[in-house]
Order: C-alpha cells, then structure tokens, then sequence
C-alpha cells in the first residue's frame, strides 16, 4: 500500500478514536463514573497515543520519500548530461543570472542549452519555442545554443500574467492575488516582470546585450495571449513551456504537442511548481501513448 493511503488510513483512525473519547466524555456520563466505562476510555486513550504515534511516523517516512525522490529528479536533469556547451553558450547564462533575466537555476538554464545543442547535433529540422519568457532569461540562453538560421518563437504577453482559472488550485489563486495587489517582488529583489512599462522593448535590448540580437537569430518575440497568438504548422523540435497556469499550459499543448517531431521534447517549467499546470500535463498526457513522460528536475515529454 502507498505510504500516502497508509497515512490517510491511519488519519481516520485517529479521527474515529478521537470521536469514541468525544463520546464518552459526553454530558450522558453519570457523575459516579462507571468502573467498565472508565476502563474502556483508558484502553481507547491508550490507543489513540499509539495511532498518533503511527501517523507521525509515517509522515516522517513519507517526507523522506518526498526527499529522495526530489534529490533522484534532480540527479537525472539532463537526458545527456555529457553533451559540452560552448564556452560563449555558458558564458550567456552566467550573463543572464547576474543581470536576474530569469527564474531558472543555472543548471536548468544549461539544462535548456544542451537540449538545443543536442537537437543542432542530431540535424533535425524544428522551431525552438519558448512559451513564457517575462524577462527573457531562458530564451536567451536557448536561442545562444542554437543555429543562427534555425527559427526560434517566443511568446508571451509582455505585460501582466493573465488570471488563473477554476482549473488552478489554491496555490495558483493566492500567489496571482499577491501579484495582482502589486506586492510581488522580482528575482533577486529587481521590481517584478509584471509591473514594468515596457517589458518587449526590455526583452529586445536584453537579447542583444547578452550578445543574441533577435534578428541576427531568427528569433521572434511573439507578444499577446498565448491563445490568440500561438498558430503554427511546421515541425517543431523542442519547446520550453513556462506560461505557470492551467489555461496557459494546456492552450500550449494543444497547439504544440501535435507539431513536436519524433525525437523532440517538451519541457514543462512548472509542473511540480503549480497545481494547475500538473492537471494540465496530466490530463493533455493521459491518453497519448505518443508521448513519453521524464520526470527530471523538470517534467520533460518525447515524442516517440
Ligand atoms: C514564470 S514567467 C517565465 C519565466 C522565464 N522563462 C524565465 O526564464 O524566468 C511566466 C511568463 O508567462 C507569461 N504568460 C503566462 N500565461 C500566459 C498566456 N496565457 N499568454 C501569454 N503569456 C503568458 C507571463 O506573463 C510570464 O511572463
């Protein structure tokens, strides 16, 4: 039985015991107590202690599950983690974590890098996409990794995030609330992404300082909803998706799973991040053995 319904388990046992000593203590006992009774309580006293033991030891165990399973995704980040990046390829990321471009770590950033390089060494064809820039950090170490000539698509609004959904969980609903009272802070402290006035003309200037101007790289910065901008029909080799919410995700996967070649791959930012992002992959995924799911530092799909 999985840790987790053994913790549910014994979760009910202790609500069932606790609600017999609720009963028993209950204004219908005599005021001479009852020797039988009194007996009764003391053994479902006892083993209410030991039930809650149980439950905390179990949680214990499963925390560590959590642990290791967390340290084993992170262990397997990168599907060839063999592959060298370009001395200026590493250069941009360090660029880009100094001047606080982007959310990801340095090792997810040369993560995305080597996936490019890898899809350059493997000659095949297919647009690199980015779906959820805010800053830019990550395209810009994407589009250093790749080909000049090959084509590379970011989208993003370029503005405000737009609002989760009832898809989204708790989690989703309280963080867009901080973001929409104005109190989110950006990386490192900088202002955050959504509160800038000209967040596309950033991005544009941010591409060229860090040495990728976007037209010398077949790069197009796509600004609107991803609903009304996202429309394509050519072969796509690997996309970055990091739109945080269900509706964002999910219009990506509709519009971008279908074109990925075989070989080429998806990485979700957000899928151990945000609830609504998990539903999203989970339910796209549920039923489309084309595709094989990675868990890795970040959820990554192939296409088979
Ligand atoms: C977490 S940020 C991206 C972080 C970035 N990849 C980095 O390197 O730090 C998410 C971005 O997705 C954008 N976004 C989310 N949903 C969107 C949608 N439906 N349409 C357009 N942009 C969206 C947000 O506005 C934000 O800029």
């Amino acid at each position: 039985m999985p840790t987790s319904d053994v913790v549910q388990r014994g979760a009910r046992v202790v609500r069932r015991l606790s609600r017999g000593v609720r009963r028993r203590l209950s204004p219908a006992v005599p005021a001479t107590p009852d020797p039988q009774q009194v007996a009764e309580l003391k053994r479902v006293r006892k083993r209410l202690r030991t039930a809650r033991a149980q439950v905390e030891r179990l949680t214990e165990e499963l925390n560590a599950v959590r642990h290791e399973l967390s340290a084993t995704r992170h262990s397997v980040r990168d599907p060839d983690p063999t592959i060298a990046l370009p001395a200026e390829v590493s250069a941009t990321v360090e660029r880009v974590r100094e001047q606080r471009l982007s959310y990801l770590k340095a090792a997810d950033l040369e993560m995305l890098a080597r996936l490019v390089v890898q899809l350059e060494q493997s000659g095949r064809p297919g647009l690199v996409i980015e779906a959820g820039t805010a800053r830019g950090g990550s395209a810009i170490v994407m589009a250093a990794a790749k080909s000049p000539e090959r084509p590379m698509k970011v989208y993003d609004v370029f503005g405000m995030i737009p609002p989760p959904t009832d898809k989204d969980g708790d989690d989703v609903h309280r963080r867009y609330e901080l973001i929409r009272s104005g109190g989110s802070a950006g990386v490192g402290g900088d202002t955050y992404y959504g509160y800038r006035d000209d967040l596309y003309g950033e991005v544009t200037e941010s591409f060229a300082r860090c040495g990728v101007e976007v037209g010398a790289h077949s790069v197009e910065l796509v600004r609107g909803l991803f609903s009304d901008t996202i429309d394509l029909d050519e072969p796509v080799g690997l996309a970055h998706l990091d739109g945080d919410w269900y509706e964002s995700t999910m219009t990506c996967l509709q519009r971008i799973a279908p074109l990925i070649i075989p070989g080429g791959r998806i990485v979700l930012d957000d899928y151990y991040a945000w609830s609504g992002c998990k539903t999203a992959v989970d339910e796209y995924f549920a039923d489309r053995p084309e595709f094989r799911l990675e868990q890795r530092a970040k959820l990554h799909v192939v296409r088979l």
